[in-house]
């Protein structure tokens, strides 16, 4: 029988979870305190587990229903919802170099009309040092701006795009049928979290293109400053993987960037699985 047992894990966001195997079905009353953890601690880790690809999708299947990842290329061999995120990784339908795939500042999947809500990684492999995934409590993030900017930025809506121009870290090379798949977007700057309630900037510095009827001067300025504002250390947890963490974040309350900081060499084996959601308001 699960005994689970919860922990904070940062200051302004995360939780860790023991006593659980994720091979096994997980009870009600457990599958929803981690549901709660998550809701509470926007990003939920869940220590030591051993999982087979087709263990780990029926496992997050606790938590929604997993979609189709974009990229064709990435997809897992016997298990297609799951991405692989590899230190081999390279840009094979671009340029062939070396990618790190969300090395700056996310949201996942802002550039769909209806982006996951839910994003789960498992560390099949984790570098000896190095390789952390910051994130960033974007419900404190907004909570913090002045009333001014809560009243500036209200119902204001930003363009997302796959290959933004102002984004800053590069993204992987789409076929022309991926690409098709997801034209430009729009989302609203601040979103209502729809099983909370609560109100969080929703933001994505490497999609974000232009606030909507703004100069593209004054876009620029607007979401920088709001960017700046968001990322402040005091709204910050980094994580820190050991192998078998299952990580497990809202991306509508959330930020995150992975770190490819680990020494060459060294592998870096990540199972990436994204869970659906529902179009931001
Ligand atoms: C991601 O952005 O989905 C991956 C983050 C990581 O590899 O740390």
């Amino acid at each position: 029988m699960d005994v689970l047992a919860l922990a904070r894990l940062g200051e302004s966001l995360g939780v860790a979870a023991e006593g659980i195997d994720l091979n096994c079905p997980v009870a009600d009353a457990t599958r929803e305190a981690l549901r709660r953890a998550l809701l509470e601690g926007l990003v939920l880790c869940i220590r030591g587990q051993t999982l087979s690809p087709q263990a780990y999708l029926a496992a997050m299947r606790a938590f929604g229903m997993p979609m189709m990842q974009l990229r064709v290329a990435s997809r897992h061999p016997d298990v297609a919802e799951i991405m692989i995120l590899s230190s081999d990784d390279r840009d094979n339908d671009g340029d062939g170099q070396r990618l790190v795939v969300g090395a700056h500042w996310h949201s996942d999947d802002s550039y769909k009309a209806v982006p996951c809500s839910l994003t789960a990684l498992y560390g099949v492999a984790v570098p000896g040092s190095g390789g952390d995934t910051q994130f960033v409590n974007m419900y404190a993030a907004y909570d913090d701006l002045s009333q001014r900017m809560k009243r500036r930025i209200a119902g204001l809506r930003v363009v997302h795009t796959y290959d933004s121009s102002r984004k800053g870290a590069r993204v992987a090379r789409l076929t022309p049928e991926e690409a098709e798949a997801v034209p430009a977007v729009t989302h609203p700057l601040v979103r209502t979290h729809p099983e909370t309630g609560r109100k969080a900037l929703y933001m994505n510095p490497n999609r974000m293109e232009a606030v909507v009827g703004l100069e593209r001067a004054e876009s620029d300025a607007l979401l920088d400053d709001l960017t700046h504002h968001a990322i402040q250390e005091k709204h910050q947890y980094r994580h820190k993987w050991r192998r078998g963490d299952v990580l497990i974040w809202d991306n509508r309350c959330t930020m995150h960037k992975a770190n490819a900081d680990y020494p060459e060499g060294e592998c870096r084996l990540m199972h990436r699985i994204i869970i659906e959601g529902t179009v931001p308001t």
